[in-house]
C-alpha cells in the first residue's frame, strides 16, 4: 500500500473515491459539507431519504455525485461528532477500508482524519496521531494469509493508494513522519503475524532461528545470535531445556541486539515465549482446538516485529530480542510429572503441570537477559488460560515488580490503540507456589491463574524493572476471523517511542 499526505477540498479530487463522515441526525462533517455545497444539496437530499443515519458502522456509497471530480464518494457513519474517542475512531477507520475492499477502486482519499477526536473533555488527538492510525489500521484490515492456498485464494484487495488529508498544509509534516512511522509499525504488525499464523509443521524453533537471522541480515544495526541446545546446557539452562526434551525439534534461544542508542546506553530488552507448538506434553491438552497452540509463539512474533520496526523507525534507542523457542510434545523422553529441574538462577523447580512451560522457558530467558544490563525487562507470553478467562480478547494482562514502568505500558497501550490492564502481583500470592520437594512449584492452583504465573516469573527478575504481559487473549482471535492480530507490537513499539524523547 502506498500512502500520501495531502490538503485540498475533497469535490476537487480525481480519484477513484473521496471518503467522508456524516454524523447521526443528519449532520455532515465539513468534508462532506463541501461536497454538499459543491453538489448542490445532493448529500442532504439523500440522507432526508434516512437510509443512513450516521451511526458507527454504517455507510452509504454513491456515484457519480454532482459538482464533484471523483468516481465515487464513500459516506461513513462517525455516530454522534461530539465525544468521539479513540476506540470510536478506529472503529469508522476500519470500517471505511473494510467498505473500500468491496468496492474495485485501486485509490481512494480519505477525509477521516478530520474528525475531532477526544481524549479527555479538554484534550483532542492530533494529526499524528489521527494520521498513524490510519496507517496502521489500513494495512492491518488489509492483511491476508494465503499463501498456503492453491485455490480459492482470496480476492487479491484492489486497493493500492490512500491519500490522507489533514486541514492545513502546516500539518503536512507531521502527516508525513506519521505516514513513515505508521508504515514501519505496520509492517511490524504483519511479520508477527505472518509468523504466528505459519503451520506448527513449518514455523518450528529452527525456522524462528533461520527468520531471526534473516532479520539481522535485512537491518545492519540488528545482530542476531542463537544458542543451540549444547551452548545453553553449558549455562546451565536446565529448566527451559526440560521443556523441549520430548520434542524431537531442538531448542534455540535467539538474541537480537538492535543498536540505535549511545553505545554504553542499558538497552531496553523484550523476552518472547516462542512455543512453536504446546502439546502440554504428559499433562497433554484436549483435543479441542489444539490448533490454536500453534499461536503459543505469539510472544516470540511479537518480539520479532517490534524489533524489525523499531530498526526500520531507527529509533535512537538500544533494544534487545530475547526469544526462548521450543516445541512441547509427549514422549518417551518428556518431563514427567513431579520431575525437578535446576535453572539457570540455580532454583530448583518441582514440574507438576508439563503443561505450565511457558514459566519455565521465560524464567532461563529472564535470567539470561541479565548479562544485557538492561533498563527495563518486559516479557510477553501466551501464559495463561485464566487471563482469557479474566480479560478476554481487549486487553493484555499487566503484572510487573515496578509501578511506574507499568503505568508506562499502560499510557504506551492507551495511544497505540492496543491496551493492556493491570493485575496484583502481591506477596500474599506468592505461596501458592511453594514446593515441598524443590525452590518451587510450576503451578499454584485453580485460583488466580495469571498471577501465579507471574509470581514464578517475579522470582527471576528481582534485579530489574520487569513487566510481564499475558497475551493469551489477546495475540488471535477465533471463529470467523480466525488468525494472529500481531499484538501487543502497537503497544511496545509505543513505549519504545516514548522512550525516545
Ligand atoms: N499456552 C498455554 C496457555 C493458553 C491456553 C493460552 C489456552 C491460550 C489459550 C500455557 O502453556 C498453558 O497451557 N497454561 C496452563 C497453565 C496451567 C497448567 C497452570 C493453562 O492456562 O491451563
Ligand atoms: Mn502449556
Ligand atoms: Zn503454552
Amino acid at each position: 500500500m502506498d500512502f500520501t499526505i495531502k490538503s485540498g477540498n475533497p469535490e476537487k479530487q480525481r480519484t477513484a473515491c473521496v471518503v467522508v463522515g456524516i454524523f447521526e441526525s443528519h449532520r455532515l462533517s465539513a468534508a462532506a459539507e463541501a461536497i454538499d455545497t459543491a453538489s448542490k444539496r445532493y448529500l442532504s437530499n439523500i440522507l432526508k431519504r434516512g437510509d443512513i443515519d450516521g451511526k458507527i458502522g454504517q455507510s452509504l456509497l454513491l456515484h457519480n455525485v454532482p459538482g464533484t471530480s471523483s468516481a465515487r464518494v464513500l459516506l461513513v457513519g462517525c455516530g454522534k461528532g461530539k465525544d468521539l474517542n479513540t476506540s470510536h475512531y478506529r472503529e469508522i477507520v476500519t470500517n471505511s477500508i473494510n467498505k473500500l475492499k468491496l468496492t474495485s477502486a485501486t485509490e481512494a482519499v480519505s477525509y477521516l482524519a478530520e474528525l475531532n477526536v477526544k481524549v479527555n473533555s479538554k484534550e483532542s488527538k492530533d494529526e499524528y496521531w489521527k494520521i498513524r492510525q490510519l496507517v496502521e489500521i489500513s494495512q492491518s484490515t488489509l492483511y491476508q494469509f494465503n499463501q498456503f492456498k492453491t485455490k480459492n485464494k482470496k480476492a487479491k484487495n484492489k486497493l493500492r493508494k490512500l491519500v490522507l488529508t489533514v486541514p492545513d498544509r502546516k500539518h503536512v509534516t507531521a502527516g508525513e513522519r506519521a505516514i513513515r512511522d505508521g508504515i514501519a509499525i505496520g509492517k511490524g504488525v504483519s511479520l508477527a503475524r505472518d509468523l504466528a499464523n505459519l503451520p506448527p509443521n513449518i514455523c518450528t524453533p529452527s525456522y524462528l532461528a533461520d527468520q531471526a537471522k534473516k532479520i539481522g541480515k535485512a537491518q545492519k544495526s540488528v545482530k542476531v545470535t542463537v544458542l543451540d541446545e549444547a551452548a545453553m546446557e553449558k549455562l546451565g539452562m536446565g529448566s527451559l531445556l526440560s521443556v523441549s526434551q520430548g520434542s524431537r525439534q531442538p531448542a534455540k534461544l535467539i538474541s537480537m541486539e538492535y543498536k540505535g542508542g549511545k553505545k554504553d546506553a542499558r538497552p531496553f530488552v523484550l523476552v518472547g515465549k516462542g512455543v512453536t507448538f504446546d502439546t502440554g506434553g504428559i499433562s497433554i491438552k484436549p483435543s479441542a482446538a489444539m490448533d490454536e497452540m500453534k499461536y503459543d509463539m505469539c510472544g516470540a512474533a511479537s518480539v520479532f516485529g517490534t524489533v524489525s520496526a523499531v530498526a526500520e523507525m531507527g529509533l535512537p534507542i538500544n533494544v534487545v530480542g530475547v526469544v526462548p523457542t521450543v516445541e512441547n510434545m509427549p514422549d518417551g523422553e518428556a518431563t514427567r510429572p513431579g520431575d525437578i529441574y535446576t535453572s539457570m538462577s540455580g532454583q530448583t523447580i518441582e514440574v507438576l503441570n508439563t503443561d505450565a512451560e511457558g514459566r519455565l522457558i521465560l524464567c532461563d530467558a529472564l535470567t539470561y537477559s541479565e548479562k544485557f544490563n538492561p533498563a527495563t525487562i518486559i516479557d510477553i507470553a501466551t501464559l495463561t488460560g485464566a487471563c482469557v478467562i479474566a480479560l478476554g480478547k481487549h486487553a493484555s494482562g499487566l503484572l510487573s515488580n515496578n509501578d511506574s514502568l507499568a503505568k508506562d505500558i499502560l499510557d504506551a497501550g492507551e495511544t497505540a490503540g492496543d491496551r493492556s490492564w493491570q493485575l496484583p502481583l502481591w506477596d500474599e500470592y506468592q505461596h501458592q507456589i511453594d514446593s515441598p520437594f524443590a525452590d518451587m512449584a510450576n503451578v499454584g492452583g485453580r485460583e488466580a491463574g495469571t498471577i501465579t504465573a507471574a509470581c514464578f516469573l517475579s522470582r527471576f527478575t528481582k534485579k530489574f524493572k520487569w513487566a510481564h504481559l499475558d497475551i493469551a487473549g489477546t495475540a488471535w482471535l477465533t471463529g470467523k476471523n480466525k488468525g494472529a492480530t500481531g499484538r501487543p507490537v502497537p503497544m511496545l513499539v509505543q513505549y519504545l517511542m516514548d522512550r525516545c524523547e
